[in-house]
């Protein structure tokens, strides 16, 4: 449903909405890479677009229409994904924070995370990311073998990784490193391997997805002409257990499906956004969830950064989507997200948001081990977590 026309111009807070909205966060999409991965489906562009025009303006404006949907804050998290932040100059990330703070008031304590990319990451860029604000940096390793590196069309060595990551180690608050498994010709003993690789540079977070073949991809194309072979599904459950119980006997243990942190952490942008919280999509197609005073919001910006761009310098909002969310919406979005994370959801939360349980399939769920013995609690065992999507879908069925 698209937005009635009376949408308002500036929210003034009011206080009575100000007791039960969930913290604030902004997500800032920068879509550029300096090489396309044949795997990567986000909406990625190629640096030369980044040169083409100057993206400045969009940002700045993008905020300001943000402001207008929700205005109290502060802003507790930003996050900086892509893409390929790293390429972003530290000169905007520093303005951008400043902006958001003279809009929202950014917390004294807020985590500033940037996802970085090992070839835009030397020690110097990564210190003017820090005096630019950065708090949290997240490097994308995906492999430690140089020929999965090859494979997936990486253009930096091992060694620049991890040469990457103990830098940002030495200079960030917090520092995490994303890897993909279950690749094609990978084997357990290898994945083992690699793991302990990862570990042995004393991450305090990782990252650590399964790979998946996407549509509209190089990958996907390879697959269906019969280029390579992934994993079978045995092999992937054995590589996710392995990944769970040696990330855990690490102190690393799984707060979400494929993330992991030692105890204080886990990325409390992604956390606040799993439990439901608050924040902005800004950048070329950027998604956000708000509390605005009709209800809860959910925004789309439009992907073509040009198109993006062209929206809103010439007075649009430069989205493709802006919706209220309907009770149906939500539910599927609290159980969805809700069950990603180890925590699961409280049943008095589910029950509040008058999601209908069907209570006998949910004790059928946990008979067969796959959700935890939780009291007042919705959560999927580790077990679960493999069939996450079964168990969701067998969760909101009618
Ligand atoms: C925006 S990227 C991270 C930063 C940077 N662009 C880079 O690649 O170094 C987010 C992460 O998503 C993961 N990813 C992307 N496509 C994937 C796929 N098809 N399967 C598994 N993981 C994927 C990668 O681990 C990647 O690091
Ligand atoms: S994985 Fe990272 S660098 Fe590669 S295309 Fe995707 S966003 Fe860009």
């Amino acid at each position: 449903m698209l937005l009635p026309s009376s949408w308002p111009g500036v929210l003034v807070a009011d206080a009575s909405r100000l007791e039960d909205t969930p913290a604030l966060g902004v997500y800032i999409h920068w879509p550029f890479c300096s090489a396309i991965c044949p795997y990567c489906d986000f909406n990625v562009h190629p640096v030369r677009d980044m040169q083409a025009a100057d993206w400045r303006a969009g940002y700045f404006l993008a905020l300001e229409h943000a402001q207008t949907m929700r205005a109290d804050g502060p802003v507790e998290t930003v996050f900086f994904g892509g893409g390929t932040p790293s390429l972003m100059p530290p000169e905007l990330i520093g303005d951008l924070l400043a902006d958001i703070d003279r809009r929202w008031g950014l917390a004294a304590d807020a985590e500033i995370s940037l996802e970085a990319n090992p070839v835009s990451a030397p020690e110097a860029r990564l210190q003017n990311l820090k005096a630019a604000g950065i708090t949290r940096l997240s490097l994308g390793a995906q492999a430690f073998d140089a020929a999965a590196l090859k494979f997936l069309g990486r253009t930096h060595s091992l060694e620049q990784a991890e040469d990457a990551f103990v830098a940002a180690r030495g200079i960030f608050d917090r520092a995490s490193l994303d890897l993909i498994y279950a690749r094609p010709d990978q084997t357990l003993d290898g994945w083992a391997r690699e793991l302990e690789h990862a570990l042995a540079l004393e991450p305090a977070h990782m990252s650590l997805y399964q790979l998946t073949i996407e549509p509209n991809t190089p990958f996907f194309t390879r697959h269906a002409a019969g280029k390579f072979d992934m994993p079978d599904e045995a092999l992937a459950a054995d590589m996710y257990e392995l990944t769970q119980e040696t990330c855990a006997a690490a102190g690393l243990p799984a707060y979400e499906v494929s993330n992991h942190a030692r105890d204080g952490h886990a990325c409390r942008h992604n956390l606040a956004s799993w439990r439901g919280g608050d924040y902005f999509g800004i950048g070329p197609g950027a998604h956000g969830r708000v509390h605005a005073a009709q209800g809860r919001v959910a925004t789309e910006a439009l992907a073509k950064p040009a198109a993006w761009l062209e929206s809103l310098v010439g007075g649009g909002d430069g989205l493709s989507e802006k919706r209220l969310l309907g009770h149906e919406d939500m539910h599927a979005e609290t159980v969805l997200l809700g069950l990603r994370l180890v925590e699961g959801v409280s049943m008095s939360r589910l029950e509040a948001a008058g999601v209908p349980l069907d209570k006998r399939r949910i004790a059928g769920l946990r008979e067969a081990g796959l959700i935890a013995e939780i009291p007042h609690t919705l959560a999927v065992t580790q077990a679960g977590r493999l069939l996450l999507d079964r168990i969701t879908d067998a969760v909101l069925a009618d």
